[in-house]
Formats: C-alpha cells, structure tokens, sequence
C-alpha cells in the first residue's frame, strides 16, 4: 500500500533535513520537498533540490516566487507603510502566507494529506504556516517536528543526521539564526541573546558598516504610481527590481540596519537584529509621497489601520477578513499616491529631500510669506473663535466659580 505522502516547507539546512528524513521514520510518510526563492541570499537552490532528493524525498520542487512575491505581498506592504512595531518590516511574516499557499496548492496536486515545516515552537512562523494553511485548507494535517522530537542542540541534530545517514552540511555552522528575502535579512541567536552585547561586525550581509559608507552622499528619486514604485532615477523597474536594486543603493551607503527587542506572538522578548536597505528606503519615501498627497483625515485614519495591518500580518494572519478589509481600505487611499520622491543616502542615513507629485494637495499660494500669497489670514480669526468655544464657555464657567482646576492645567 502507497504511503500516506506529505508536503514539506524545505530550505536545505540541517533543520529542514533531518525533518525529511524523520517524518520518513518516524510517521511513515512520503516526503515531497518544496522551497521557494523569494529572493534570499543562496548558492543555487538546485543542490538544494538535490540534497531533498538524496534525503529520500520523493520529489522536490524548487519554486521562482520572487514576481509573485513582488507583486502581490510587498506591493501591499509598502501600500501600508507596514512596520511592526513601528520598527520592523515584517519580512518573514510576509513571506510565510506564499509559501504556505504553494504547500498547499503542491499538497492538492500531489495528493498530500500533511504539511510539515520546520519551525520551532518558539517563534512567530510557527503560527503563521499554520494559521496560513488552516485558513487555506482546514482538512490538511501539519506536523511541526522540532516542535516533537526531542534534539535540543545543533550538536544533537547533527548526531542523529549522521547515525541516520544524513550528509550534514560541512561547512562551519553560523552561530545566528538567519531568515532573509528581498524584503530583508533577519538575525538572531549567539551572542545576540544578550541585549548587551553590540552586533558584531559579521553578522551584517546587505549593508556595509556606516562608519565605511562612501564620503559621497547619493541621491535617488524613486517614481511612484499608485502608491506601486514604477521608476528608480527615471528607469523603469518592476516591483521585484525596485526592491532589489534600492537594496543594493542603500545597502552600499550602510542604510536599513535594525536592532530590535521585539514582542513574538508567542509570548516572549527576543533580540533581533534586522538588515532592511531596500524595503526601509522604499517605505521612507512611500511615505513622504502620502503625506503630500492625502488629505488629514485620510492619513490619521490609515496611520491607525497601518498599525492593524501590521499586527495581523505578524501574527499570521494574512489571509484574514481584518486583513482583506484594511486592505480595501489601503487601496483606495493609493489611488492618487503618484509622483516622485528624492532621497539622499549618507552614512547610514536616508533622507527625505524632495517630493513631487500631480496630486500634491501641498499649495504653494496658500504656504507662502512671500508676495503670491492668497491665504486670508484675516479669516483666522473667526476659526479660532469658534475651533475654541467650548474650552473658552468652560474657561469662563470655571473663572466665575474656583480656579485651581484651570491652575492646574497651567
Ligand atoms: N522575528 C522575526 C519575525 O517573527 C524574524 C524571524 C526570522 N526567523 C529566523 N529564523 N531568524 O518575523
């Protein structure tokens, strides 16, 4: 009798491969390897495939999901300017709802009845595989093996790989925990563990130190469309190269370096350092293009929802009817977010220089000291008179009777 057969979220590191071969094991079920490039830092994912194969995967996909990746996950993230936290650019909790969808969609073309992934049951991925999986289809079983078995050091993992026949990776470990695509790179453990020490020097990949960051500043102007970058310097880029090639700019000026204590789902602080060139610069000028181009309302509105937005999309919950909703929102805010934005890069710095953009509600007539002002300042006078009637009535209730509440306020 065939297997029962399984889906299996596969990088290629220790982790993932001891699991191919455990579920063979230890559950008795066929293993179908799937990793995805969503833009990480790698050394060809067709060894990748390779090594699912020779672990005793049944088949191993290796998917391009960079366009999709561009086009339909950091497009909205940038929509929503998404940091969580305020600080964090989320990321890995935006690449988990892709993979999960194509676990699922390879799970119903292969017959799988389980997904399996190797997250620990520490983290925030944990929750967003399966909350992500759950809502795509709730029959599928997940089994999360390092949440079960009881390897609790790299040292242990790497025995049991070998007494199992494992070929384990031979190049020298790296302390940290890395995850990264091209919306970032995320670093945790070793010596990170201790918020007292200071990052050290190697742990840094996109970005160069500040301190060694070109003398020469270099300005960028990044067009918008839609809230969509559409142009870098006047060149026309898709999402996936905008990404890419701000990381590189910004990367080079020592810009996006993060170092966060940061609040996971599941309860705990942890440590996370973070390298974020491109996705921080392309928020940083998104931004700037909004506040020009939406009216208050509308920015005190989003700036609330933006929050929401990110919370949710951290705790896993990216195909969720909260999620769907803001995002209804979001949209129509980007329907005049068009122009253009230049940033200056300088030592680990981006600023803001420069906004333009056909929509600007800015009004120069009504901004200006100088002779083409049109502003009526005389008409400043009636506002205030009545933007303060109700402090002024209260004002004047409270002289008549005691003053220490208005004292107070003093
Ligand atoms: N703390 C971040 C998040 O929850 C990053 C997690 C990345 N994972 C890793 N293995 N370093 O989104």
């Amino acid at each position: 009798m065939a297997r029962e057969k399984s889906v299996m979220a596969y990088s290629g590191g220790l982790d993932t491969s001891v699991c191919v071969k455990w579920i063979q094991d230890e559950k008795d079920m066929d293993v179908v390897a799937v990793t995805g490039e969503v833009g990480q830092e790698h050394n060809g994912l067709e060894a990748v495939k390779q090594r699912a194969l020779e672990t005793g995967a049944i088949d191993a996909y290796v998917l391009d999901l960079r366009e999709e990746f561009a086009n339909d996950y950091l497009t909205v993230a940038l929509a929503a300017n998404s940091l969580y936290e305020n600080k964090y650019p989320l990321l890995s909790a935006l690449s988990r709802p892709l993979i999960s969808k194509k676990l699922v969609e390879i799970a119903h073309e292969v017959g799988a009845t389980t997904i399996v992934h190797g997250c620990t049951g520490k983290g925030n991925d944990q929750v967003r595989f399966e909350t992500s999986i759950k809502v795509l289809d709730p029959s599928l079983k997940i089994i999360a093996p390092v949440r079960e078995w009881d390897l609790k050091t790299r040292d242990q993992e790497m025995d049991w790989a070998e007494k199992h026949g494992i070929e384990v990776p031979t190049t020298k470990a790296s302390p940290y925990s890395i995850d990264d695509n091209m919306w970032g790179r995320a670093i945790e453990c070793g010596v990170l563990e201790d918020p007292w020490n200071e990052p050290p020097a190697d742990i840094w990949t996109m970005t160069v130190d500040p301190e060694k960051a070109p003398d020469e500043a270099q300005y960028v102007e990044i067009t918008f469309e839609q809230g969509v970058p559409v142009a870098i310097d006047g060149e026309k880029v898709s999402m996936a190269e905008a990404v890419f090639k701000m990381n590189e700019i910004a990367g080079k000026h020592g810009y996006g370096r993060l170092d966060l204590i940061e609040d996971r789902l599941v309860g705990m602080k942890s440590r996370e350092c973070y390298e974020c060139p491109g996705s921080l610069s392309l928020i940083t000028a998104h931004k700037a293009l909004e506040t020009l181009c939406l009216e208050r309302k509308t920015l005190s509105l989003k700036l609330n929802l933006e929050q929401e937005w990110a919370q949710l999309v951290y705790d896993g919950c990216w195909f969720s009817p909260a999620k769907a909703a803001i995002d209804a929102f979001i949209k129509n805010t980007q329907t005049c977010v068009t122009g253009t934005v230049r940033l200056k890069f300088y030592k680990g710095t981006c600023t803001v220089v420069g906004s333009k953009s056909d929509y600007s509600l800015y009004n120069y007539s009504l901004a200006t000291y100088g002779e083409e002002d049109r502003f009526d300042q005389k008409l400043s006078k009636g506002f205030i008179d009545l933007h303060g009637l109700q402090l002024t009535t209260w004002s004047e209730n409270r002289h008549e009777k005691h003053l220490s509440e208005i004292e107070e306020l003093a």
